[in-house]
Formats: C-alpha cells, structure tokens, sequence
C-alpha cells in the first residue's frame, strides 16, 4: 500500500512514517509537507534514504500540489495542521487556511484521484472541556474553545459530509495529548523539558490545575495504523493513554526527573478560554480494533525526557532564529510580571 503522509514532517506525522516503513515492509510512504515553522526534515533524517520513502514539499490548500503527490496513491493520513492552541489565539488565519481549506482541498483531490481510504488525524479538542469527572465519548457533542480547536472540528464536519453525500471512504480519529520525541518545543512537555534543561524558569499557566490524558506518540501511530487499514468507513475512532495528569505534576516532575530545583517553576497569567480537563474514551477502538496504549506514563515520560537531554542540538537549533521573538511574544511580559527573566 502507498500511503501520503500529510503535515508528515511534523511531530506526530514523523513518528507515524517511522513506525510505517519499520513495520510494514511493503509499504510505501510519500510525506506531503508545507515545513513550516513546525515541519522539520531533521525530524525525518531516519527514512530520507529509504528508497520506499519520497518526500514532497507543498501547501496541503494548494490543488495542483496535491493532485500530482495523489499518483498511485492508496490511502491519506491527514495530519497536516496549525496545531498549538495559543497561536490561534493570537492569530487564527492560518487555522482557517490550512486546517479547514486545507483538508477541503485534500478531499476533493482524493475523490477525484480516486484513492481508496482518506483518514482525518483529530483531536479531542474538538469536544471541548470536561468537568472533575466522566470522558468524551465518540458520541460527545463538539463543543470547542479555541479557534485551533474549531478549525479542527470544522475540518471534521467537512470529512463527514464528504462521506455522506460524496461517498468518499473516509474516516476521523480522535487523540488526547500526545508526547515523545521530535515534539516543537512550544508545547507543554518539550518546553518545559528544555527550558529546565537550560536552567530558565517553566511557565505554568494559571493555578497549574487542568488536567490532560497523557499519550505516547507511539501509542497514537500504532491506532492511526489500525485505524487506517481496518476502520470502518464514516465512523470516528476516540485514542487516549487512560493517563491523566495536572500539569503542575507534570511540571514537577519533569523537574526532578532531571534534578532541577522547584523554584524554577513560575505560575504565569492563564490561557484565555482555557480547558479545565479532558478525558478520553478510547474503549470503541479497543472493542472494535484491538487497539490498546502500551507504553505506561512513568516509563514513557522518563524516555521522552532523556530523549531531550541526548538530543540537545536538535531542540537548541528548533528554539533560535523565529522562536526567540514568539517565546519574548508569548512569556516575556508574561513571565517578567511573575518575578522570571523570559529567555528561552
Ligand atoms: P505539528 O505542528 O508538530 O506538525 C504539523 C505539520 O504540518 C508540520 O510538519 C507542518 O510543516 C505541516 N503543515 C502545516 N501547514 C501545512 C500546509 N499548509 N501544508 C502542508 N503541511 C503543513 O503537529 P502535530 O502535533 O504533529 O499534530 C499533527 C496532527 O495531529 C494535527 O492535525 C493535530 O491537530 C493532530 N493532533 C495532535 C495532537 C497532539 O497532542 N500533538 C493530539 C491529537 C491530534
Ligand atoms: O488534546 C490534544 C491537543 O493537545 C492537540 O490537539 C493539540 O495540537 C496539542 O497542542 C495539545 O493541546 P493543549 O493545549 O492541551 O497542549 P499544550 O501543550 O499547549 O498545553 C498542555 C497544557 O499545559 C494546557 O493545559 C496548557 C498548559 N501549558 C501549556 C504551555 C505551552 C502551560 O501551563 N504552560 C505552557 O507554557
């Protein structure tokens, strides 16, 4: 099977086309990447000699592009997406352009190229947030907070009515919060792995209290895989790691994990529309494709943070240049009003 990867060069996007060419030996893999800010082809630096492995730079809204990287295409993980929740709060246009036009224009060349299988990668933003206790079923209303979010859900709607009145074979999973390596240190568990790697203080949005279902991003490939080979047309798959966390116990450990004092933690003005906590009900994809988490939080996490420590000039090339001036936009005033200097 030949499988178009896009947003391929990304975090979870690369991990996924690891995990493909390691374990399916006559597959075939084409990412499909724009490289943005977050596409990173040091992320892929593994499978760039595969012969099995082509890799295309292009926009997911841009038709042609996608049209000619469809040829002899069987199946599309569509992963390509503006992912971090507080650049959409800042600016939600590229959300719109890439999440929702993009995904619009990756359907209509799929039905027109014929292929056979079109997976949406979504997340459980899109249900919005939960209170101290239950899950998000696959059932749940779609409740989103924040434009990333929103993007995210109205992507689905569009693969849902693709299915429905064009009959496309298509099919939506939906993850919690994954972690693990090659992660864009502007996300939760990266940065704060970083910057204590750097000694420089661990911004903690607001009382540190919400709550997030933990992943390992190779728990996450392995459904994806299942889920695009032997998932049911017009259904929606939940993925979670049944690992439910404060941050301000992630942040804690992470910190003593790497021998770091508290005092580097720094309670910082919260997250506009914030999330208080969400929760996965992944037990239909158990049910129905034997998928279940395998990699425990404690083990995961432990890996994850000496995959940062031994992989420092990966990060320490990611976080110069453009993401010094969105770290001083996103903390600076942020973290200097909380008594912490905001380098990074
Ligand atoms: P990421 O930001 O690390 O990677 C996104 C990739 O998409 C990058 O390689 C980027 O270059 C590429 N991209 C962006 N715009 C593009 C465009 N216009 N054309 C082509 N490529 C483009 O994101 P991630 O964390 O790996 O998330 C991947 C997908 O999984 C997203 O759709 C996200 O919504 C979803 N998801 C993420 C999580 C999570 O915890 N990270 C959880 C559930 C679902
Ligand atoms: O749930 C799946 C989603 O998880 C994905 O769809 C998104 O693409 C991904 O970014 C992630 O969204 P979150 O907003 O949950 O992840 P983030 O790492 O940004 O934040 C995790 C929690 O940590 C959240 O409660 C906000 C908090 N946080 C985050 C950052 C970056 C802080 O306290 N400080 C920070 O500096």
């Amino acid at each position: 099977m030949r499988i178009l990867v896009t947003g391929g060069a990304g975090f979870i996007g690369a991990n996924f086309v690891q995990h493909v060419l390691a374990t399916h030996a006559e597959d075939e893999v084409v990412t499909f990447d724009l490289l943005t800010y977050a596409g990173n082809l040091a992320n892929l630096e593994p499978v760039m000699r595969n012969p099995r492995h082509r890799f295309v730079r292009a926009d997911v809204a841009d038709p042609t592009a996608v049209t000619a990287a469809l040829v002899g295409v069987d199946a599309i993980v569509h992963m390509a997406a503006e992912s971090h929740v507080d650049r959409s709060i800042a600016d939600a246009s590229d959300f719109l352009r890439t999440n929702v036009v993009g995904t619009q224009v990756v359907l209509d060349a799929a039905r027109a190229a014929k292929v056979r299988r079109f997976l949406q990668v979504s997340t459980d933003e899109v249900y919005g947030s939960l209170g101290p206790t239950g899950a998000f079923t696959e059932e749940s209303a779609l409740r989103p907070s924040s434009p990333y979010a929103a993007s995210k859900a109205a992507a689905d709607l569009l693969v849902h009515a693709a299915h429905h009145t064009h009959g496309i074979d298509a099919l939506i999973s939906r993850c919690s919060n994954n972690y693990g390596p090659y992660q864009f240190p502007e996300k939760l568990i990266p940065l704060f792995v970083t910057n204590a790697l750097a000694d420089e203080p661990l911004p903690l949005y607001g009382d540190g209290c919400q709550v997030r279902d933990w992943i390992h991003v190779v728990d996450h490939c392995r459904a994806l895989d299942v889920i695009v080979r032997r998932g049911r047309a017009g259904e929606t798959y939940n993925v979670g790691g049944g690992n439910e966390r404060r941050n301000v116990d992630v942040a804690t450990l992470i910190l003593e994990t790497l021998g770091k004092p508290q005092t580097l933690l720094r309670h910082i003005e919260d997250r506009p529309g914030h999330d208080r906590r969400y929760a996965i009900d992944a037990s239909k994809t158990a049910r129905e494709l034997g998928w279940a988490p395998q990699e425990p939080f404690a083990a995961g996490i432990a890996a994850t943070i000496d995959w940062y420590r031994k992989n420092r000039a990966w990060w320490e090339a990611v976080k110069s240049g453009a993401y010094r001036d969105y770290y001083e936009r996103m903390y600076g005033a942020r973290l200097r009003a909380a008594g912490g200097e905001g380098r990074s």
